[in-house]
């Protein structure tokens, strides 16, 4: 019998305009599995996989009618019904989902730790994002921790391999390191592993997150967006860019000028300030993109997969004790708390929250 299901979904050109569709569940095909969501996390990442969804094809992985999008976040579903003998009935699996009741997905490279969805839209697209975890203790999935994994797993990767990145490159020879937007996970996530480096860190917030920042007692230096004159401008900087504020792009670069010897783009938490100058023409060392598949792929041919993971493995255990004592689980209930959540993200979230939206158990 046909089954109702419900899409949450966004005006692509619009990004605070969404609806709550509802649907029908198609019957599955052979091969496939139908996924009923348990949680999922949202962060102002998920607003970036919006607002870079043109760019990036981020509205490729879920498809829904024109002009409108399904942004993708990171969480938990269970399998509840299967047509791959492979994929077990109640087995839990972490990757990436729509906001969505359900998700039917096509199992392939099927293995004894998870699968990847073999979809043909999702073809073409980063694998990473294209895999479904099996979540048992030996893939290292301790229930007490499903919040911390779908909140901070995908961003802090991003914050370890960063850190390994500057490290590898000899921090392109910067003695002071600002990180912008620092009061978000995945900046603090990169001050946390630069501790120990031998580097000052400053971090750039708003006036209203300055005291958060402040209290984490990762940055050396913590100024506002007002305050950027205040940056030494004397000794060589490296610039980590988490707001994709192009008017803060502009003005660190010309107040640091030549001694300016990084300026590494990592997201868009500001993402309706993304006018102004070009930064083609700015001074200092040309912006740049971090790509982190790149340092991941790096790492992994020369440490190994498993020495790669391990040592992720072991700052990540510190993280999740560090983290706990700064920010706070906030859970509501799908689907009204979906649209609440996503417009607190959308207008600008509080630092000390990390929002878990969970669905009633049918
Ligand atoms: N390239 C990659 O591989 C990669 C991977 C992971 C994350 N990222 C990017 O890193 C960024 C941070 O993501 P996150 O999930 O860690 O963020 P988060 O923890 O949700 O960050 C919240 C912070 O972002 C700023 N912010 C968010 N929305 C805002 C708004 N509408 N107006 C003004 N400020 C706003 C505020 O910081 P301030 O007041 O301090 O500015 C806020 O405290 C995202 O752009 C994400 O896409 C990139």
């Amino acid at each position: 019998m046909a089954q109702d299901t419900f899409n949450f979904i966004v005006n692509k050109s619009q990004l605070a305009e969404t609806k709550l569709e509802q649907a029908t569940l198609a019957d599955l095909n052979e091969g496939e599995v139908l996924f009923s969501i348990d949680r999922f996390a949202l962060t102002s990442n998920n607003i970036t996989y919006g607002v870079a969804g043109d760019m990036l094809n981020y509205w490729q992985f879920f498809p829904c009618k024109e002009g409108w999008g399904r942004i993708p976040v990171w969480g938990i579903a269970k399998v509840v019904q299967s047509r791959c003998s492979e994929v077990k009935v109640d087995s839990l699996y972490y990757g990436y989902y729509p906001m969505s009741k359900h998700l039917i997905v096509s199992p392939v490279k099927v293995g004894e730790h998870g699968f990847s969805d073999g979809a043909e839209q999702r073809q073409g697209l980063s694998p990473v994002y294209n895999q479904y975890t099996l979540m048992t203790k030996e893939t290292g999935f301790l229930p007490e921790h499903y919040n911390h994994q779908i909140v901070y797993r995908p961003l802090f990767m991003t914050s370890f391999i960063l850190d390994d990145y500057m490290l590898d490159n000899d921090f392109f020879g910067a003695e002071q390191i600002i990180l912008s937007s620092a009061s978000s996970k995945t900046a603090f996530g990169t001050a946390f592993q630069l501790q120990g480096r031998d580097k000052k860190i400053i971090g750039l917030t708003s006036g209203t997150n300055k005291a958060f920042v402040e209290k984490l007692g990762l940055y050396d230096q913590v100024l506002t967006y007002q305050e950027v004159g205040e940056i030494d401008k004397t000794i060589s900087t490296a610039y980590i860019d988490m707001s994709g504020n192009r008017r803060v792009l502009a003005e660190v670069h010309h107040h640091l000028k030549e001694n300016l010897v990084c300026s590494c783009g990592v997201g868009i938490t500001h993402w309706d300030a993304l006018d102004g100058e070009d930064p083609r023409s700015l001074p200092g060392a040309a912006p740049s993109m971090f790509f982190a598949p790149d340092q991941i792929q790096k790492r992994t041919k020369e440490w190994g997969g498993e020495v790669l993971q391990a040592r992720i493995g072991v700052a990540w255990d510190k993280f999740v004790k560090f983290v706990d004592q700064h920010v706070q689980f906030k859970e509501s209930l799908a689907p009204k708390a979906i649209d609440a959540t996503y417009q607190i993200l959308i207008k600008g979230p509080a630092p000390d929250k990390a929002y878990v939206v969970r669905f009633p158990e049918n």
